[in-house]
């Protein structure tokens, strides 16, 4: 696959010319940059998160390329969090785009029916498990993931009657008080009170940091077991669930994919009790996983899907799937105003015939492959990488403390500063990556799913040396203090 921009590594020193042009004709200068950085720090509140750490101001942006004001290129691996499955401004969802705005349908509609929406609807349809397309509903949220959630939870506990809700450690739902609730994370969850009395948190299994410290299949399948006995065992405290809600792969836990027998026992284990099971697809949705789902790597297919980010072709949309005889909700009971943009449905549709046609699943899950095979390899040179995992190009390095004390199954402890140094040093040469999981000390790689192979080289490249630089300084006041001995 041809890449559409320039692949040189830019290192810092290279960079900053000092204006550069922007659409509209516009001239950012590098003090209207440096201004607008801080009026945006002065302005926006304290709880802005990717802006403090890609101090950037984008322009323009192509493929898997942005263009700052400072005239730099990014190659840009979160890809808004894993939204822009085909890019940025690929020319199918640009074209699609211009087609509505051309046509003078309305914009915003509520969630009246459309021509624009029922080809949206046609188009999803064709992508879904088979087995699930053939008898569901399709119900469209406020557009965002958290609120895709809210609805499933929503669903399965009109549906049900029951009250109970499983979720997991490392889990990612979103930032609405329900949402939030199933999340794992503290840090974010506690300050906002945010909790449900009928949760019940079950340990998810982690090929690194076992929660049974068991490693492996022992872990995963004593996970399975702890979930049986609740659901089973009349003096489990936990009681049936309304539903279980679990991430193919966990995304922002760290990249930790679900194993195909665990998850295959916990569809056989709902299925047999009547629960329903949620899979939050959100960031796995669409081929990102190399498959079109998440789930579809263990062969299970849930009775509820919650799809965003892709869906709407980098435009809000959020979609709760599930099977029609869990249809037994009320009129309104999950209403919202902005459930009918036209733009993002014309943008999902383009994005996922687009996904389809050229086989970007396959194409992440042999890209993504290649990625995580040549990373291990830099395992050899690089001992703060603790472990390389990902399904497709959904890819995550734990940076680790080689010094450090491993736990009883060999891990190393975290090393958050070291992580954070190393996506510094990552953007200092033109690539934008993120962090996640535990402590913020996964480095994460979610580029675009129409990644070219010059464009992967070139990241891996651009890795490589940084974690030489990462590593140079880590060692250096260890050389040093050596040095001073002799
Ligand atoms: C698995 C998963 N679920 C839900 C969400 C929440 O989506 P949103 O940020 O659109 O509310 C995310 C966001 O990263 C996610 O990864």
């Amino acid at each position: 696959m041809p890449s559409p921009a320039p692949t040189a590594d830019r290192s810092a020193s290279q960079a900053a010319p000092t204006s550069d042009g922007v659409p509209g004709g516009a001239r950012v200068t590098a003090d209207k940059k440096a201004l607008i950085l801080t009026r945006q720090a002065a302005r926006e509140s304290a709880a802005r998160s990717y802006a403090r750490h890609l101090p950037i101001v984008p322009v323009r942006a192509q493929g898997a390329w942005i263009t700052g004001a400072d005239g730099r290129d990014y190659l840009d691996c979160l890809s808004g969090a894993g939204t822009l499955a085909l890019g940025h401004n690929h020319p199918a969802v640009v074209a699609a785009i211009r087609a509505v705005l051309d046509s003078g349908a309305p914009l915003h509609v509520l969630d009246l029916a459309t021509p624009v929406k029922d080809d949206f609807t046609s188009a999803l349809l064709a992508l879904l498990p088979p087995e699930l397309a053939a008898d569901c509903r399709v119900h469209f949220a406020g557009p965002t993931g958290a609120d895709a959630v809210e609805a499933a939870v929503k669903l399965a506990r009109t549906a049900t009657g029951r009250r109970g809700l499983f979720a997991f450690t490392g889990a990612y739902h979103g930032m609405t008080a329900g949402a939030l609730a199933l999340t794992g994370a503290n840090a974010v969850r506690e300050p906002a009170v945010a909790g449900d009395p009928f949760l019940t948190r079950l340990p998810f299994p982690h090929p690194y940091r076992c929660p049974f410290g068991l490693g492996g299949e022992l872990g995963a399948a004593a996970s399975a077991a702890y979930v049986r006995t609740l659901i089973e065992d009349p003096l489990s405290g936990a009681g049936l669930p309304a539903a279980v809600v679990v991430e193919p792969v966990q995304g922002e836990g760290g990249v930790v994919p679900a194993p195909d027998g665990w998850l295959r026992t916990l569809r056989s284990l709902t299925r047999e009790h009547g629960v329903p099971l949620i899979a939050d697809e959100v960031q796995t949705g669409f081929g990102r996983t190399g498959e079109l789902f998440g789930v579809n790597h263990a062969g299970v297919v849930p009775d509820v899907m919650v799809l965003s980010k892709a869906v709407g072709g980098g435009l809000p949309l959020a979609v709760v799937v599930y099977r029609g005889a869990l249809d037994r909700w009320a009129e309104g009971a999950h209403t919202g105003t902005f459930r009918g943009n036209q733009l993002a449905m014309a943008a999902g549709a383009a994005t996922l015939r687009h996904i389809a046609q050229e086989g970007l699943a396959a194409r992440a899950a042999e890209l993504g492959g290649r990625l995580v095979g040549r990373l291990m390899r830099y395992q050899a040179d690089h001992s703060l990488l603790g472990q390389v995992r990902g399904r497709g190009l959904m890819i995550g390095m734990e940076i680790v403390d080689p010094a450090g004390e491993p736990d009883s199954l060999g891990a190393l402890p975290a090393a958050p500063g070291v992580a954070r140094r190393l996506r510094a040093e990552l953007l200092s040469r033109g690539v934008i990556a993120e962090l996640g999981g535990r402590h913020g000390a996964v480095l994460r790689l979610l580029p675009p799913l129409t990644l070219a192979d010059d464009e992967a080289e070139h990241l891996l490249g651009v890795l490589g040396r940084a974690l030489d630089a990462v590593a140079e300084d880590r060692d250096a006041p260890r050389a040093r203090a050596e040095a001073a001995r002799v």
